[in-house]
């Protein structure tokens, strides 16, 4: 499902700045509002947001005032404000920002379902009401969806994309790339109280609250000493005066009828506040009044205690989400990342200060502090198994441990095991295959192919949060066409290697895996996907065609109406309908990913060399391909010359939408 044309209902602190993200990303959008006082404050809201956007550019002389005028125009100019339906008629993906009270969502869903077209999809910006519940007021529960934001969400990059009791695998794809065109990141939850963000924060700062007043501390001296320690962005008192404390004494109140009084505590001082009516910044006075703390209290107290609480509860939370499958390690931590500005995120904390000992902590708390401590399942299981975290190569996340003996690249470094190795790609930020890369991975191939003792080869990405988003774009562009050809050539080479060789090779996919590192997965004889993998051929969207083997790998795995509509919509697929349709050989929890590539490595590297080269030689059709490979070079070279692809390139690099000539 594609979106052409989106709208948004309820023009309020979310909703205008929601239809001015939506906007910015080149989508028109409709806003609608009750009362045209109403819509205006949202279009208001969207010109203020892109003003001061664009006037950041102009500052930094990224772009002339003339431009400036010229985008915020056409940005504007994308926005129609309505307080009837009028153009919903046509619209492809809906948000609803309505107030969080569900007879009022549950009516405009019911209004929605009657106005907008069969196939559109209709999201919720809620925080916590019941996406099913929504759902149950449409003749379309598959295709509604949680799509939560995070204020202000013009500059807020999460997007939580809950999934409901009915909402659809195709849905829940769709709103994830429609939240990746608006240039947002968005992380799959379950539906349940909080989703990922707000329950584990909120769970967290529940702890610190409660040690506050039980203690009876001073809060300035609280707030500080959670800066101090850069546990969190700021401190949870200064932040509830932020927020309003009535919306977060709310959230908290809910969270503690979900989840029961041991896990949420609610602050109590917090409660007469707010029936004393004194709100936090928006009222003038809530915790702090001009800056200087209303309550006083003991300011002796020990900080890495206090640290600990808050530290040991996120992660306790996050363990608990994740055994509910309600999200993936590497959403969870994404997640805490960029909705609360938690880092490192509690996993990667977690496995940095080792498993071990976070487990003895956490039997310590649970006897001191109380039950909601309690160690998790996962974690007792992990350090059971001896995953301790990065300093056992195994924990929430794998971690590379190269080898002291061969001469380790910088992007590329080897790591041998008992029979197999490892390849770990690591090269900052994004694993993007450079000249570099090629030739690094290159030297650990000839390496891993000289050693008898080893005979599978996994390919694996040292970056938790992604494992290969492409080719290097930049790289590209500096090559003149000799040496353009030069590193295709290079690199089909390798890969053309790694497949009529005897050694096996296993790409184990633990997230993004884009363009050139789709490419290099499916070179690999077995790939196997974390649930946080993705996979796709962007390359359309810059005016250019796959061109390591994606028009020719992608058709044998997949069959060619998948393969050429993959390639033709550049549109990524999730992990579950990479194995549907036989991208990937099977899909594990993130945590698993690296003992169930390891246990494949074991087993394809134990059978008979010389069949398994023959059966990968023969079942590949070594001619065909070859042929189909040099088809492909040629088309990527002649494509690439053109200046559609120039646009398409700059256009990427600019953040603007290409304009394309056909030329
Ligand atoms: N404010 C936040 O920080 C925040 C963050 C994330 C999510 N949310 C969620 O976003 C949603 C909106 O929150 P908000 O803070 O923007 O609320 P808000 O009260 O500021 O805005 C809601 C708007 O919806 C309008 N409205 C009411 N009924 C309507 C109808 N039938 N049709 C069209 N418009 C209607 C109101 O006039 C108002 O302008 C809520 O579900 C909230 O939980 C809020």
């Amino acid at each position: 499902m594609f979106v052409f044309k989106a709208a948004v209902v309820g023009a309020g602190t979310m909703g205008g700045e929601i239809a001015q993200v939506i906007a910015s990303a080149g989508i028109p959008v409709v806003l609608k509002d009750v009362k045209q006082e109403f819509v205006d404050l949202g279009l208001n809201k969207a010109e203020e947001v892109t003003r001061a956007q664009l006037d950041g550019l102009v500052h930094k002389q990224k772009i002339s005032q003339e431009q400036a005028d010229q985008q915020a125009t056409e940005i504007l100019g994308r926005i129609t404000g309505t307080t009837e339906y009028v153009g919903f008629g046509d619209v492809d993906f809906v948000i609803e920002a309505v107030p969080e009270r569900m007879a009022i969502k549950q009516a405009v869903f019911g209004e929605l379902d009657a106005l907008t077209p069969g196939h559109a999809i209709l999201a919720s910006n809620t925080s916590s009401l019941s996406i099913s519940e929504m759902a149950d007021a449409t003749s379309r529960p598959d295709k509604v969806v949680g799509f939560h934001f995070f204020y202000p969400a013009s500059m807020m990059r999460l997007v939580e994309i809950v999934e409901g009791a009915d909402t659809s695998p195709d849905t829940m794809q769709t709103a994830t790339t429609f939240a990746q065109t608006i240039r947002k990141l968005p992380i799959a939850c379950g539906e349940e109280p909080g989703f990922v963000v707000n329950r584990i924060l909120n769970s967290a700062i529940s702890e610190v609250w409660r040690f506050q007043e039980e203690r009876g501390l001073s809060i300035k001296a609280i707030d500080d000493a959670v800066s101090a320690a850069r546990v969190a962005p700021m401190g949870p008192f200064f932040l509830t005066d932020l927020l309003g404390l009535d919306t977060v004494l709310h959230v908290a109140e809910h969270l503690q009828e979900s989840y029961g009084e041991g896990s949420f505590y609610v602050h109590q001082g917090m409660k007469a506040l707010v029936e004393a009516g004194e709100l936090g910044a928006k009222t003038g006075k809530g915790f702090y009044e001009n800056g200087e703390p209303r309550s006083q209290g003991e300011t002796e107290f020990d900080h890495e205690e206090l640290t600990q609480h808050f530290v040991l509860k996120a992660l306790v939370e996050a363990c608990l989400l994740l055994e509910d499958g309600m999200a993936t390690i590497r959403d969870i931590d994404l997640g805490m990342m960029a909705g609360a500005g938690l880092i490192p995120p509690p996993f990667a904390r977690a496995d940095q200060t080792g498993l071990d000992e976070v487990l003895a902590a956490l039997e310590h708390a649970s006897a001191e502090w109380g039950e909601q401590f309690a160690p998790p399942l996962i974690l007792r299981r992990l350090v059971a198994q001896g995953r301790l975290g990065a300093k056992s190569g195994q924990g929430f996340f794998a971690y590379k441990q190269p080898d002291d003996g061969f001469e380790q690249g910088e992007a590329v470094q080897l790591e041998t095991r008992d029979g197999y190795a490892i390849a770990w790609l690591d090269r900052p930020p994004a694993n993007s295959l450079s000249p570099q890369v090629i030739t690094e991975l290159g030297r650990v191939w000839e390496h891993v192919e000289a050693d008898d003792a080893v005979r599978a080869l996994i390919i694996a990405s040292a970056n938790p949060m992604l494992f290969c988003t492409g080719a290097d774009i930049k790289a590209f562009t500096r090559m003149d066409e000799a040496t353009g050809a030069a590193l295709l050539q290079e690199t089909h080479a390798l890969l053309r290697r790694m497949e009529s060789s005897s050694t096996v090779t296993i790409a184990a996919v633990n997230a993004v895996a884009f363009g050139g590192g789709c490419e290099l997965a499916m070179a690999c004889d077995v790939r196997i996907a974390a649930q946080s993998a993705s996979f796709g051929q962007p390359e359309i969207s810059l005016g250019i065609i796959p061109g390591f083997g994606g028009t020719q790998r992608l058709p044998r795995l997949v069959g060619t109406a998948r393969a050429l509509e993959l390639n033709l919509t550049g549109d990524p697929i999730g992990a579950y309908e990479a194995f549907e349709i036989g991208l990937v050989n099977r899909v594990v929890p993130d945590h698993e990913l690296h003992d169930v590539a390891r246990a494949w490595a074991r087993r394809l590297g134990g059978q008979a060399p010389l069949a398994v080269a023959a059966i990968k030689r023969t079942t590949a059709g070594d001619a065909d391909l070859d042929e189909g490979i040099e088809a492909e070079k040629a088309a990527f070279g002649e494509i690439f010359q053109t200046t559609d692809a120039r646009e398409g390139i700059g256009a990427f690099l600019a953040k603007r939408a290409p304009q394309w000539t056909g030329k």
